[in-house]
């Protein structure tokens, strides 16, 4: 992706951040010594090794290897792109981003969002209040039947739309703009005659909102018989479907881990829930689980928890979510399946039984591994002939396999093995075809003396001032990783007080080479701090020293074949001295 924002705006952004307030939004963290640490959320461990530097302005995890500045943090973090994380900062932190020095496409981009989330929050503001009009009546009467408290109407922010809620406000009427986003949205339609009327009259209004609060989308229930029963605003810039969580913002408010987090299918079953205390609730509105939807759930928790019918298309949703999910299931990560009595959903259930019912429900659920064997094995179809046992092993081993824990592949193994006739553990691993997985690398780096060279520099870019200028001299020359180095040194003298993190961000887009100065950004150079001045010192008197050698070695062969001109000869001559010098210290 090109995203062009010169370096210098990013640079001074990050020079109004601070990486610790930042991160300490999201998870908790503890301070030990110089600095800080916490449960990494990139993934599942017990001992915290996820480590934020103040200084450097730099977050490492020495179990997984995430690292990285405070955009890739928010990057990885909400898995959002570059441009998100900056909007992101910029509104934790108060800064005003100079849009007007960023590319013209940027600047489309985000004007066009931020007036589509203004538009979408008044349309949404004017369908809540409307359902408090004294006209609204059919409405709070269909909601009553529902049994949604008025609590809950204002904590989901529940509206509803007549015929012109949208349209008979003096400030839409007159606004083109307003009028043109809502068409856009989705909220508004045109008429043959180029009027235009409201899409969701007649339906009660779900705001969706995302992570941070922000209304992206609205979805509407009819209140009498029409059809289709839901809709939902248009997918535009601020608003995919299929990544979305109705109810995750309140979600996101918690600071901690949630024990568990139910993923249900509807408007109504979340309210509903939330309404009985089964607070840690959303929807996927219908959809099918997605990867995205995954990723973001367990950040926030360890155990996903999926309510589902007891009927067939039930079970098949399930299978669908298991398919996708297995891949995820690190560690201590778990995911459930609750399968509710035919004909019910959690919205009925909960109101018929109550939350001490629902929570035992909760408990009971089948754990995701139970599930997969119990399908597979289908107990009413016996495996009895060879085409039955390799119909099984062609299902269950390319789902087997995606399993990421040894242990539960190895489980599950050995009860199909029984199943088929097959125990020996050679047979199996050879049948199952078993993959070497992907373990978290640990920095095994070579400390060559440029690399930790570098890595001073990166981790401590002070150091720069030690460097005499003449050091320029040698910046042509052929020393592996010298190049690397002066780029950086030559950074470290442009911006005074460049801290680790705001150096990696000159590098985002040049991946070669961002990739060698993560590896040493956080690299344990394993010098002691009180000693790195010193080394660093050393380690370029020794750069220096290679380098003249060099140039002596190159004028000696020019000597030899060519001859020397005066000037070359006092070079060689002065080179020759300092090089003598230099072997008496
Ligand atoms: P359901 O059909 O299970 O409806 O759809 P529900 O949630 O029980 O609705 P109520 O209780 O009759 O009001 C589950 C979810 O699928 C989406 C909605 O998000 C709904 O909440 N859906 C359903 C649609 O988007 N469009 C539809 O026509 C139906
Ligand atoms: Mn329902």
């Amino acid at each position: 992706m090109n995203y062009f924002i010169p370096p210098d705006i990013i640079k001074n952004i990050l020079d109004q951040t601070n990486i610790v307030q930042l991160i300490e939004m999201y998870i908790k963290l503890q301070k030990i010594g110089k600095n800080y640490y916490s449960i990494c959320p990139f993934h599942n461990e017990k001992t915290p090794s996820f480590s934020i530097n103040e200084n450097k302005q730099y977050f490492h995890c020495f179990g997984c290897n995430a690292h990285g500045n405070i955009i890739d943090f928010l990057m990885k973090y909400n898995q959002s792109s570059f441009l998100d994380s900056i909007q992101t900062i910029s509104n934790v932190f108060n800064i005003h981003i100079p849009y007007k020095f960023f590319n013209e496409k940027i600047q489309q981009q985000y004007c066009k969002k931020k007036k589509l989330y203004k538009i979408i929050e008044i349309a949404s503001k004017l369908y809540y209040f409307n359902l408090q009009n004294k006209n609204s009546h059919i409405a709070q009467k269909y909601l009553k039947k529902r049994k949604i408290n008025n609590a809950m109407i204002k904590y989901f922010q529940i509206g509803f739309a007549q015929i012109n809620t949208l349209l008979s406000n003096p400030i839409i009427k007159k606004n083109k703009k307003y009028i043109y986003s809502l068409i856009k949205l989705g909220i508004l339609y045109n008429n043959t005659n180029n009027t235009q009327y409201e899409r969701f009259k007649n339906r009660i209004i779900f705001p969706i909102q995302n992570k941070y609060g922000k209304i992206i989308a609205l979805g509407g229930r009819t209140i009498n018989a029409n059809n289709p029963k839901y809709i939902n605003s248009s997918n535009t810039y601020i608003f995919n479907k299929s990544n979305i969580l109705y109810g995750i913002y309140q979600i996101y408010q918690k600071k901690n881990k949630i024990k568990y987090i139910l993923v249900v299918e509807g408007y109504f079953d979340v309210i509903s829930l939330v309404q009985y205390n089964i607070k840690d609730t959303v929807s996927s509105l219908g959809t099918i689980t997605t990867k995205n939807q995954i990723k973001v759930l367990f950040q926030k928790t360890d155990n996903i928890i999926y309510c589902y019918d007891g009927d067939v298309a039930g079970i098949k949703a399930a299978w669908r979510t298991l398919k996708i999910a297995l891949s995820y299931l690190i560690n201590y990560r778990s995911i459930k399946f609750i399968f509710l009595p035919q004909g019910e959903d959690p919205d009925s259930i909960i109101h018929k039984e109550g939350t001490k019912k629902f929570k035992k429900r909760i408990k009971n659920s089948v754990n995701i591994f139970d599930f997969f064997l119990m399908n597979i094995i289908n107990q009413k179809n016996k495996i009895d002939s060879i085409y039955k046992k390799i119909q099984l092993i062609k299902k269950a081993i390319p789902l087997i396999n995606k399993i990421p824990d040894k242990f539960i592949r190895m489980h599950l193994k050995k009860k199909l093995g029984i199943q088929i006739g097959i125990i020996d553990h050679y047979e199996l691993n050879k049948l199952f075809q078993e993959k070497k997985y992907y373990h978290y690398n640990i920095l095994d780096i070579k400390p060559t003396n440029m690399r930790i060279l570098i890595s001073l520099i990166l981790q401590k870019p002070n150091l720069h001032q030690i460097i005499p200028c003449s050091i320029y001299e040698f910046k042509k020359m052929h020393i592996p990783g010298l190049s690397l180095f002066m780029e950086i040194f030559s950074l470290c003298k442009q911006y005074n007080h460049i801290n680790t993190g705001q150096i990696l961000e000159f590098y985002r887009t040049k991946k070669k080479k961002l990739n060698i100065i993560n590896k040493l950004a956080s690299w344990n150079n394993m010098i002691d701090t009180k000693k790195k001045k010193i080394v660093f010192i050393h380690l370029i008197k020794k750069i220096y020293q290679i380098a003249l050698e060099k140039k002596y070695n190159t004028l000696i062969h020019k000597d030899r074949y060519y001859g020397l001109n005066i000037t070359e000869k006092k070079i060689l001559w002065k080179i020759n001295q300092q090089l003598s010098k230099k072997s008496h210290i």
